[in-house]
């Protein structure tokens, strides 16, 4: 039986971190072909890069600057762009993401200090503190917001204030946060904020962007290792006269102007964040109720993934698990753990309590199907041939 409960005119609901459910004016919005050069379309990109600056309340401070392509992109055009040859960055990783930021760091030559925690614990802000007091090399401290692989919440303000302290730059992915985790200028005193179309905005795929402190960018001309991923150029040329350096993603643009609008109507960062937030709370309880169990603790887990850990059951196969709730309607996404073996379902896009409850009543009766009407919970080391992949 498939669901189709609210506009977004889809046959499956994506419970998964981006590309995610979007609503069908969004989709609708990319029915037209736009010439890169028409006034129209050049205003899109205005009006996209002021939105996004005032719902960071960095408009006085920070420019926009998007660029084509999936987040990493962003993140590497940003570090890249960012960050000058032979400056020293610490990087505070407790996941997927942050491990990815130190790879993109040593790929493009910098001098990379880690702070390491396991997966599902915040990152420190004392040993942050420390680390900054110890070595007066580090001059860009890169942390995640929320990271994605697990779904922890990192604490920005404690993180911004420290490094503030320290008087060091701060750059921090917010890929899956900004949008519907409140985060600002004035409360975190970020230099560089990167994001993308497809997450808490409820974009398409095909756009990352970042809110940089203008006086930082206007030092970075020259630092790119690359020619397509140099932001300073990006922008520069975008001041010019509105127009993308290369072929723009048009029809993903005119998406992310709709999207944008939904979530100004929502009522912005405040409504969204208290829609996921309903929706990971409908998650987890039921999901507790049919015997799965939480990797995090409630304390840190943020409303956007919520990782579970694979049941102990013999009669549990995932793959069969994944492949069910898709014929019923609902993708979720395999674990990207190196803790535990496990798997995620996602509580942001255009879904809310029906749609949330909709997919309990579909894991239900997957469960059932597979002759399971009493799972045993605990977490197993069983392995599938689905985890660990993904982006
Ligand atoms: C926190 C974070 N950073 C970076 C990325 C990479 O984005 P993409 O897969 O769009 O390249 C993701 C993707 O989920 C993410 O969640």
């Amino acid at each position: 039986m498939r669901l189709i409960m609210n506009d977004s005119g889809n046959d499956n609901y994506l419970l998964t971190p981006g590309p995610l459910t979007t609503s069908l004016a969004t989709k609708q919005a990319m029915l037209r072909d736009w010439g890169s050069r028409d006034t129209d379309f050049i205003a899109i990109t205005r009006r996209i890069q002021d939105r996004l600056l005032n719902i960071a309340r960095v408009a006085d401070s920070h420019v926009a600057v998007p660029v084509q392509g999936s987040g990493t992109f962003g993140v590497e055009a940003t570090l890249g762009t960012l960050i000058a040859p032979g400056q020293r960055t610490l990087v505070l990783e407790n996941g997927a993401y942050g491990k990815r930021i130190v790879t993109i760091l040593e790929r493009i030559g910098h001098q990379v200090s880690v702070l390491r925690w396991p997966e599902d614990q915040q990152v420190d802000p004392t040993a942050l503190d420390a680390a900054l007091r110890e070595d007066a090399a580090i001059e860009h401290v890169v942390v995640v917001h929320c990271e994605t692989t697990t779904g922890i919440l990192n604490d920005m303000v404690a993180i911004g204030r420290v490094t503030k302290a320290h008087k060091r730059r701060l750059i921090i992915d917010g890929m899956s946060a900004f949008g519907a985790i409140p985060i600002d200028g004035d409360s975190v005193p970020f230099d560089a904020l990167i994001a993308s179309s497809n997450k808490c905005f409820e974009g398409v795929p095909g756009i990352a962007f970042a809110l940089i402190a203008r006086q930082w960018l206007e030092l970075a001309e020259g630092n790119a290792h690359s020619l397509a991923l140099d932001l300073y150029e990006q922008w520069r040329g975008l001041e010019a006269n509105g127009q993308w350096r290369f072929t723009p993603p048009t029809h993903v643009l005119a998406a992310f102007d709709q999207a944008l609008a939904e979530h100004r109507e929502e009522g912005g960062v405040a409504a969204r964040h208290r829609r996921y937030g309903g929706n990971r709370d409908i998650l987890v309880q039921g999901m507790r109720e049919l015997g799965f169990e939480t990797l995090l603790a409630d304390s840190v887990q943020a409303p956007i993934i919520v990782t579970f850990l694979m049941p102990a059951d013999s009669r549990f196969e995932f793959t069969r698990f994944y492949d069910d709730l898709s014929a019923r309607g609902f993708v979720i996404y395999p674990g990207k753990l190196a803790l535990a073996d496990s798997f995620r379902i996602g509580c942001i896009g255009a879904l809310g309590a029906l749609e949330m409850r909709a997919a309990l009543a579909a894991v239900k009766a997957t469960l059932e199907a597979m002759g399971i009407d009493d799972l045993a919970s605990k977490a197993t080391n069983q392995t599938s041939s689905l985890n660990r992949t993904g982006t």
